[in-house]
């Protein structure tokens, strides 16, 4: 089998990518933006780097020319100057759709989010529903997982775990009072691997999370334990961070802004978990913690 990947510089991309060449026989396609994208690739004879570009679906598609299967990770949760929901999440992913339908790809996969919806009141979760409509509008055969806050090595979510964890004390949005069901990277990518192999005909959408529910205050304190450490959490309201992130994303022209603080501080809940539907035995939180923490973690 050959996959093409978007986005395979993002921390979901060079995870797979080291998942496929180290336990399968898997070709790849790993598609990025730019020279110095290229070089945070891994390398392996079964890893075709290529630079692509989203501005031209006839170029995308000739780009990604060969492969089964097309998984789409290439998308943002922070704006900047140089990019924008609308070009990251929505442009982007309606030139992949375009490209994977000039292809003879049997099959496209695409990363959502939990809470994504075409209609929402936040940007974030209204661009990742909009392209999740560009994914079903498409006709092709494809897979759109959902997944919630993602835990591995050098994720954006591990790493802010693990910097809050690693002080005595820290403040954090609203205490940290909301409800996260964080999922191990490494079951997102044994779930787009699969949906890659068995290639269901039309769109499934899966909401996959990990095993526990759990609090971002608890995250924080049962990381600290086992860092061997004690953190004293205090709370910034959330209203006070949207109005300094209100006015600071203005003068940024993006970063921190209040549709990322409502995003960050949602409950993450899932009423039906896709686990055994894409046959995933799901990590225990615990171990996932282990992972992130590497030598860190207290013996
Ligand atoms: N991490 C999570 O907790 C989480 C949770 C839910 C869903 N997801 C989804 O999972 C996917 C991978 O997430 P990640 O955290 O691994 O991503 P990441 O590490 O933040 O990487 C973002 C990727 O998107 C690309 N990108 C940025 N702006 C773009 C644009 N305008 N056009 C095309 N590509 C652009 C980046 O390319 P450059 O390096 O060239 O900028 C990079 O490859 C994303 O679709 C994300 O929305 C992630």
């Amino acid at each position: 089998m050959k996959i093409a990947i978007t986005g395979a510089n993002s921390s979901v991309g060079l995870n797979l990518l080291k998942h496929i060449a180290s336990e399968t026989q898997i070709k790849v396609i790993a598609g990025v933006r730019s020279e110095n994208a290229l070089k945070s690739l891994p390398e392996s004879d079964q890893i075709e780097p290529r630079i692509i570009s989203y501005d031209d679906s006839t170029k995308l598609a000739s780009s990604l020319e060969g492969a089964d299967c097309i998984v789409h990770l290439a998308g943002i949760l922070i704006e900047s100057k140089h990019t924008s929901y609308t070009s990251a999440n929505v442009d982007a992913t309606a030139a992949v759709v375009d490209a994977a339908l000039k292809t003879k790809a049997k099959h496209l996969v695409f990363i959502s989010v939990v809470g994504a919806g075409a209609d929402s009141p936040n940007a974030y979760f209204r661009s990742k529903g909009q392209a999740e409509e560009l994914v079903k509008q498409s006709g092709m055969s494809a897979s759109i997982i959902r997944t919630p806050i993602l835990l591995g090595v050098d994720t954006a979510g591990a790493n802010s775990i693990i910097a809050a964890a690693s002080q005595t004390k820290t403040k954090i949005l609203g205490g940290g009072n909301y409800s996260m069901q964080p999922l191990d990277i490494d079951d997102l990518n044994k779930a787009i691997l699969h949906c890659c192999e068995k290639q269901v005909a039309g769109t499934s959408l899966h909401e996959l999370a990990g095993p526990e529910a759990v609090s971002y205050r608890k995250l924080i304190e049962k990381t600290a334990e086992l860092m061997g450490k004690k953190v004293e959490i205090g709370s910034i309201p959330i209203w006070t961070a949207k109005l300094v992130a209100a006015i600071n994303s203005r003068i940024k022209g993006g970063g921190f802004t209040p549709a990322v603080i409502d995003v960050i501080t949602t409950d993450e809940t899932v009423s039906s978990n896709a686990d055994k539907a894409l046959d995933i035995e799901l990590t225990p939180l615990l171990t996932t913690l282990g992972k992130i923490l590497g030598d860190k973690q207290s013996t």
